[in-house]
């Protein structure tokens, strides 16, 4: 018999069943405490709640391990490529050439945006942050695709190719306007990585030659990113859907998400925080200090994570990915020595130590975008390059369970009781 545990509240004792996911984890199954006992669970930030039953990424936060479908991340990382791992968290299996070629191929015939959307580009100030050009030209999309009279699956198919094709293009797009510089259009001739950055840096007036280190240090950014389970942006993707929104809708909110500095905005804020540092003596131990005050406000961007209370073992392998691109490119970033000043420093610190705060994905993300001329504004859009086949296949898992329910958790209201409608004139 499955595992059931007994709630003991004043009136009575509820027993609720025990879920257990493959890897041994455990949670209570609360969804009729209230009908049986009249009480809700309250968690706030949602620290200890789980929203759902999930196939797609494994996360052990105390042993830093992370598993898309099963698979490590150390392995994807070396042996994958981005469209490859997108797959995977896709449709839950490592594609066969066939499946990878027709996957790709589809994806290659629908880079290019509708020209009419261009003009929204225009519309935008030069300075607006691409986090914004890209959220709101994504949510646009559903203008240009709608009404469109397909089975359900083809349009989630369909939609699923053309945000993967279209999501590069656009970044390149925001950063192109930013600059003042001609939208350069797709070359489909090129694969996925190298094609964005042929968008982002090429002219149309001269011949461009996209750096191969560029090309796999991007790969292996954007599988580093590709999902991470329950994460803030991923939970509100699953939200939006919920509401039956459309594909589009719930991407765009998911970058809405994702932008903020305490999740994939972060990688903007470390490098500012660095460049900050270094242009007042790179005093490492000032910055420490000052995140340890709670009166200051400051934390150490790009540290602490909610689910890893260990090294977050992306971090470490784009530490690694730093050094040998630095290396190869024969560039010294004063930054990256500084940064890892600071990790040291904070890992001997025993605030760092006991709150078990390690380095997180963000941290040194930044380098290495740094180093391919990214400009840091568009940091946390390659951050939702990367994150966006995690919001598909979450968002696709979420339409395909038949038991899917609506997202609305309840609340425990805590201001004033009943009172009377007093007129305006007779108010004190
Ligand atoms: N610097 C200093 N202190 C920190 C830091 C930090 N970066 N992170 C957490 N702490 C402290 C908190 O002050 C708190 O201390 P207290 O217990 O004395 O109050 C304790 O550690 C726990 O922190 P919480 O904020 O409660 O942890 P939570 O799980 O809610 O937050 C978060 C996690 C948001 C990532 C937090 O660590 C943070 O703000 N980090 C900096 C921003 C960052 O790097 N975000 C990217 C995260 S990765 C990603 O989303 C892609």
């Amino acid at each position: 018999m499955s595992e059931r545990v007994e709630i003991r509240f004043p009136h009575k004792t509820v027993e609720v069943p025990v879920f257990v996911g493959t890897e041994g984890e455990k949670a209570i199954d609360v969804s009729n405490l209230r009908a049986e006992s009249g009480y809700i669970t309250l968690d706030p930030g949602f620290v200890n709640t789980g929203s759902c039953a999930s196939d797609i990424t494994f996360i052990d936060g105390e042993k830093g391990i992370l598993r898309y479908r099963g698979i490590p991340i150390e392995v994807l990382a070396g042996k994958s490529t981005f469209l490859e791992t997108a797959f995977l968290l896709i449709y839950g299996h490592l594609p066969t050439i066939t499946e990878l070629a027709e996957f790709t191929n589809r994806i290659r015939r629908h880079t290019m945006l509708h020209e009419d959307i261009k003009a929204f580009f225009s519309g935008f100030p030069r300075d607006a942050h691409p986090m914004a050009i890209l959220s709101s030209v994504v949510c646009s999309l559903s203008t240009f695709y709608q009404n469109e009279n397909r089975p359900e699956n083809e349009l989630m198919e369909l939609n699923t190719v053309r945000l993967l094709a279209k999501l590069p293009t656009i970044a390149a797009y925001s950063y192109k306007k930013s600059i003042g510089q001609p939208f350069v259009y797709p070359d489909n001739s090129r694969e996925y990585c190298e094609n964005f950055l042929h968008m982002m840096f090429s002219v149309p007036s001269e011949e461009y030659h996209v750096d191969p280190d560029h090309i796999d240090a991007l790969n292996l950014l954007l599988i580093l990113h590709a999902d991470h389970e329950q994460n803030c942006s991923t939970s509100t993707v699953r939200l939006v859907r919920s509401s039956m929104g459309n594909l589009f809708a719930c991407i765009a909110a998911g970058i809405c998400a994702l932008w903020g500095p305490r999740h994939g905005g972060a990688n903007q804020e470390v490098i500012e925080m660095l460049e900050h540092m270094r242009a007042e003596g790179g005093n490492v131990k000032k910055y420490i200090e000052l995140a340890k005050d709670k009166n200051s406000k400051f934390r150490l961007m790009g540290f602490g994570h909610r689910v890893y209370k260990n090294f977050d073992p992306r971090a470490k392998i784009i530490k690694g990915a730093c050094d040998k691109l630095l290396n190869k490119l024969k560039r010294h970033d004063p930054l990256l020595d500084l940064a890892k000043e600071l990790e040291e420093a904070a890992l001997q610190d025993a605030y760092f130590v006991d709150k078990k705060l390690y380095p997180n994905v963000d941290f040194y993300s930044g380098i290495i975008y740094k180093a391919m001329g990214i400009p840091v504004p568009a940091f946390t859009v390659m951050f939702a390059l990367g994150r966006l086949p995690g919001w598909l296949a979450h968002a696709r898992e979420y339409t395909h369970d038949p038991k899917n329910k609506i997202g609305r958790p309840r609340q425990i209201y805590t201001g004033e009781m009943q009172r009377d409608y007093i007129p305006i004139e007779k108010r004190g």
